[in-house]
């Protein structure tokens, strides 16, 4: 199976051994607390769980900016995205360089201790710093654009240094079915047998389009298995919350994928909507997980009309060749041909027009489904039309939902 990013082996900074990790809850229990962002808190979430070997902890300036600026850290090591602490100068106070405090969970009741972080620098990001930032990392400095309106509410005071994680915050409490840490996954494609796997990364329902994408990229790469891997964490409003998405993945899967070439399950981190540098951030926990593959597609995390169609695949072509091990797998626009009866990229269907296939924009089919009309078969399995149909008029009954399914 291929080798974790930069290691030889996952580095998950959750304290496993049960006693060692009720004396760390304990110990937290007398350090300065610190309330998370829910950006920081997913950071932590995934360097607990292994996705984000082989980092230790949250960046610094330095690494941060380095990172934002040519995608590595000053040790080297190939990275995206800065994995970041950040607070409001306020709830920065006090705290020294040296100084271990307990970082509480901003998405969970009650607050309860995420990670015990050592603080190796405090440090004041300035507004050109946080700009230069938010400009390489999402394009845009656009605050219409939900990941850098994330980003800028975050605060200006960097805390940095490694972390030990207690837990998997929401997660594992509320999709127990479907969270997995990388080493799990890692564990259950080796008890498959398996060792070439193609990722498919999705915050959305799954769709005809999405399901034969995934045949596709599966029967092309001559893949041993499929892993359907879900975001769990936070999402812009209007996007489907990810229980419903959950079970019409299952539904979808359960229907029509033999049972033992697919793998449903889901990680925990709030989407960036970062398009070019999310996909790598996403290809490189894949590595983590033990994917051979990734498929990128259109409009690959992207949000609005921020990001060209292919401008996610495109930034494969920029790193360095040894940056990463995985692969992607270069999906064009795939949609159901009218003339063909089946759904096809339109790269293999060069004397198509528009018109010969069924393509329907995301507000069409939200107006579908919240009329409790399901769309056409070719587009949406009948199963996966109900799950959508029942959420949304669950949605017409409580109008105050309408607006904002963060979860
Ligand atoms: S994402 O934000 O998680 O990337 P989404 O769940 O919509 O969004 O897409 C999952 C994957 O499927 C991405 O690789 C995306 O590029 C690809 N994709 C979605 N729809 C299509 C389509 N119609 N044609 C080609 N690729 C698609």
């Amino acid at each position: 199976m291929i080798s974790p990013h930069g290691a030889a082996a996952l580095s998950p900074r959750l304290v496993a051994d049960p006693d060692k990790a009720a004396a760390l809850a304990a110990a937290a229990r007398s350090l300065p607390q610190v309330t998370l962002s829910s950006a920081a808190a997913a950071n932590a979430v995934m360097l607990g769980a292994g996705y984000f070997t082989p980092l230790a902890g949250y960046m610094d300036l330095a690494d941060a900016l380095s990172v934002a600026d040519d995608m590595h850290t000053r040790s080297g090591l190939f990275w995206p995205v800065p994995v970041l602490n950040l607070l409001p100068a306020a709830a920065a106070d006090g705290i020294k360089v040296g100084a271990r405090v307990a970082l509480t969970d901003p998405n969970v009741a009650g607050g309860p201790v995420l990670a015990v972080q050592e603080v190796t620098a405090v440090e004041t990001v300035s507004e050109a710093q946080r700009a230069q930032i938010a400009e390489r990392v999402f394009g845009t400095l656009d605050a219409g654009h939900p990941g850098v309106a994330t980003f800028r509410a975050q605060g200006d005071v960097l805390l940095a240094g490694p972390i030990e994680v207690l837990n998997y915050s929401y997660f594992q409490t509320d999709f127990p079915a479907t969270f997995r840490t990388a080493p799990e996954i890692r564990q259950a494609m080796a008890a498959q047998g398996w060792d070439k796997v193609v990722a498919f990364q999705t915050r959305n329902p799954m769709h005809r389009a999405h399901e034969e994408l995934c045949r596709m990229a599966m029967d092309d790469l001559e893949t041993d298995g499929l892993l359907i891997h879900m975001l769990l964490g936070k999402l812009k409003p209007g996007d489907i919350p990810a229980e419903v998405r959950d079970a019409a993945i299952r539904a979808m899967v359960a229907g029509y994928f033999p049972a033992n070439r697919v793998m449903v399950a889901g990680y925990g981190f709030d989407m960036l909507y970062a398009g070019p540098r999310e996909a790598l951030l996403h290809a490189l926990f894949r590595q983590n997980c033990g994917c051979s593959h990734l498929i990128v597609g259109r409009d690959h995390a992207g949000v609005g009309d921020y990001y060209g169609a292919f401008d996610a695949q495109a930034i494969f072509d920029q790193i360095p060749p040894d940056a990463l091990q995985i692969k992607i797998y270069r999906a064009d626009h795939t949609a159901w041909s009218k003339k063909l009866g089946r759904v096809v990229m339109m790269r293999d269907a060069p004397d198509h027009s528009a018109d010969d296939f069924i393509l329907l924009s995301g507000t069409r089919v939200r107006e579908l489904l919240s009329a409790g009309t399901a769309p056409p078969a070719e587009f949406s399995r009948p199963e996966v039309a109900q799950i959508l149909m029942d959420y949304y008029q669950s949605l017409n009954q409580s109008p105050s939902n309408a607006a904002g399914n963060q979860s």
